[in-house]
């Protein structure tokens, strides 16, 4: 993965522990800043989404397997928490829209959680990874339930009102305008209509936050580079998380999108949350 990043950066070694500074490293609050934030790098706001683009074609291959790896096969479990949150009705007829959907492990498990009655639309901004959805999709026999469309969260193809719920899962810190996708998300659910969101978060357990550290900047930059060849692409991912606003600000930022009731869960002591909001 070649990176186009201002004069102000620099580059982390493949496995280095994050460089000290803390306006690189220091987290986004709820008033925004991933629009230039590329991991650690700040990069000029137009070349934000191309740099993500770029690295989930490189990874959109070995995604699935290596979200395993990363996460010792929690993020299955963090997964089927959004769904049990969500509770899809068995009601024929019922749409949710999963954004930044990916490989469609959220999607399948709706339709799975509906009886089979619901209809999930897989929307990515990367063709390669809905390419491995679409495959996956029909080896599960789930191909007649599952459209797969490839448009920006950031401007949803879709008229206002039309799906009762919206899901987001590891996707929205990729995403360089939050706000924007957040009032996108707001607009097309119907009035009622639910918003979930699963993110890696702030760990909140003093010994866990160092382990986990240890973890994500030792060890799955080295498992990238042996499984893919591309560390560079997993320091993004890690970096990313190091970003991303805390469970509270995000919070604030979806309140500040309109969204009601808004609320979060935290999951593995906060190595990852879901947010909840309703739009009413
Ligand atoms: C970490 S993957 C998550 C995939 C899936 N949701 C999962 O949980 O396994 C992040 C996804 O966000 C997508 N993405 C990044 N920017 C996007 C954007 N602006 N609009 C839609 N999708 C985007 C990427 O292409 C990638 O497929």
């Amino acid at each position: 993965m070649k990176a186009v990043i201002m004069q102000d950066n620099k580059q982390t070694k493949a496995g280095a522990p994050p460089p000290g500074e803390k306006a690189e490293t220091a987290r986004i609050g709820a008033h925004g800043g991933m629009e230039q934030s590329f991991g650690f790098q700040k990069v000029a706001e137009a070349d934000k989404q191309k740099l993500v683009n770029t690295v989930f074609h490189s990874v959109a291959g070995k995604y699935d397997i290596m979200n395993d790896i990363m996460s010792g096969g929690l993020h299955r479990l963090w997964k089927n928490a959004l769904v049990a949150w969500l509770a899809p009705p068995r009601r024929p007829g019922w749409r949710v829209l999963d954004v930044a959907g990916g490989t469609g492990d959220i999607a399948f498990r709706m339709i799975r959680a509906s009886g089979g009655q619901g209809r999930a639309t897989v929307l990515d901004i990367n063709g390669s990874m809905l390419q491995v959805g679409k495959a996956r999709a029909a080896a599960k026999g789930l191909a007649d339930k599952v459209d797969f469309v490839e448009a920006n969260a950031e401007k949803l193809p879709f008229a206002d009102a039309c799906f009762d719920a919206y899901t987001i899962a590891f996707g929205i810190r990729n995403v360089p305008h939050i706000a924007a996708a957040l009032s996108e998300a707001r607009r097309v659910l119907k009035p009622g209509g639910r918003f979930l969101c699963l993110e890696f978060s702030a760990v909140d357990m003093p010994l866990l936050d160092k382990i986990y550290d240890l973890w994500s900047f030792h060890a799955i930059p080295r498992i990238g580079q042996m499984i893919t060849g591309d560390a560079a692409s997993y320091r993004y991912l890690v970096e990313s998380i190091r970003k991303f606003p805390r469970q509270q600000d995000f919070a604030a930022m979806m309140a500040a999108a309109g969204f009601a009731h808004v609320d979060y869960r935290n999951m593995t002591g906060g190595i990852a949350a879901i947010h909840s909001g309703w739009k009413i």
